[in-house]
């Protein structure tokens, strides 16, 4: 089965067609399926807009559909940016301008504790939906450091590791990262799905 990947973020797409090719599953992008779309991410949670995404993707292409919603919520924000992560500080910034706001939000501030979430919603062409979130819990570092990934990366720092997520290779962040946990979900939940349809 062949599924559509509903996200326009090229870092992001590259992360889930790969994880999801570990797992055995093929997935191509909205733009290689000519299923582009524009997609108001109205929700008020990760779930509802992953579903957004997906729901439109499954509808443009006819095939099925998986998205991520994802974003990086700081204790010491009340949880912000978490879904307006993309959108942090309005649409002139660039991922180093979000994550530079986000250090000078928390400077002198001692509780450093956020995490990062990722809402997974699959939709297929005959309204059966399989949703999975994981979650990976972190620290929010003084200063960026590393170069790898994308986004926030540079100062999500993980204590376990001691190291951002932009000093893991692909592979290292693949196995903690918050999408890494919802696409392991996710594709246990597709496996007992596709059996269920005796396929
Ligand atoms: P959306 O899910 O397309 O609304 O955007 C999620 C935003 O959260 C991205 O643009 C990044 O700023 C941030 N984000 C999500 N996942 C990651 C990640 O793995 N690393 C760094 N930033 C991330």
């Amino acid at each position: 089965m062949k599924f559509v990947l509903a996200s326009r973020n090229a870092h992001k797409l590259e992360e889930m067609r790969s994880i999801l090719a570990g797992h055995g599953i093929e997935a191509v992008s909205e733009a290689a399926a000519g299923a582009a779309v524009e997609v108001e991410e109205t929700g008020a949670t990760f779930a509802e807009n992953a579903l957004l995404k997906a729901r439109a993707v499954m509808e443009k292409s006819g095939l099925p559909a998986i998205a991520d919603d994802s974003g990086l919520c700081v204790d010491a924000l009340n949880g912000a940016p978490g879904v307006y992560s993309a959108r942090y500080g309005g649409p002139e910034l660039d991922d180093a301008g979000r994550y530079r706001l986000l250090l000078q939000a928390l400077r002198g501030q001692t509780d450093r504790t956020a995490h990062f979430t990722s809402a997974i919603a699959c939709v297929f062409p005959n309204g059966d939906l399989i949703e999975a979130e994981g979650v990976c819990p972190g620290t929010i570092a003084f200063a960026p450091q590393g170069t790898g990934g994308f986004g926030y990366d540079p100062i999500f720092f993980l204590p376990q590791l001691r190291k951002t997520y932009a000093q893991l290779t692909p592979e290292e962040k693949a196995a903690v990262s918050h999408r890494g946990r919802a696409l392991a979900v996710f594709e246990e939940k597709l496996r007992a799905y596709l059996a269920e349809q005796g396929r």
